[in-house]
């Protein structure tokens, strides 16, 4: 089957079943999706599709419809995105390993509604757990995206 991922098309060969979690790992070595619980609970494994966040631990391959971005294509380090910028400007991440899964969802989110409340916030977010209790730091750094995404 055909997939194009952070621009780039590929062909892989693969069961119509496999997760499209272990197709971005495995089958194309793309590796800053994680993977934390395997059953859609924990957000680790957050990608866009056609720019929506999704869960790609409990995505069939088969299922795939539209072009897939992960941590990796969503900005480049010459021109990091927004949300990223606003993560640094933080310094949101501990250990880092529920990170990847809580950019793209909080960029996928800010996508939608630029202007959020803490509510909306945190209602968005509520699927991405982080181990380390990164919280505070992540509402704070979407706070600050959404204040930099009125000025572009
Ligand atoms: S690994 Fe997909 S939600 Fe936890
Ligand atoms: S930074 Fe460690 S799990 Fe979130």
């Amino acid at each position: 089957m055909k997939l194009r991922v952070n621009g780039q098309d590929h062909e892989i060969d693969v069961e119509p079943d496999m997760p499209l979690l272990w197709v971005l790992r495995d089958e194309l070595g793309i590796t800053g999706v994680k993977y934390g619980c395997g059953i859609a609970q924990c957000g680790a494994c957050t990608v866009h599709m056609g720019g929506t966040a999704i869960r790609s631990c409990q995505t069939p391959a088969s299922s795939v419809d539209g072009e897939i971005t992960t941590i990796e294509g969503l900005g480049t380090p010459e021109q990091l995105h927004i949300v990223q910028a606003a993560w640094i400007e933080h310094q949101v991440a501990q250990c880092g390993y529920c990170q990847s899964g809580q950019i793209m969802q909080a960029a996928s989110f800010l996508a939608e509604n630029p202007d959020p409340t803490d509510q909306e916030i945190d209602d968005a977010m509520s699927g991405n757990l982080c181990r380390c209790g990164t919280y505070p730091r992540i509402r704070a750094a979407i706070k600050t995206a959404a204040v930099n995404l009125k000025k572009v």
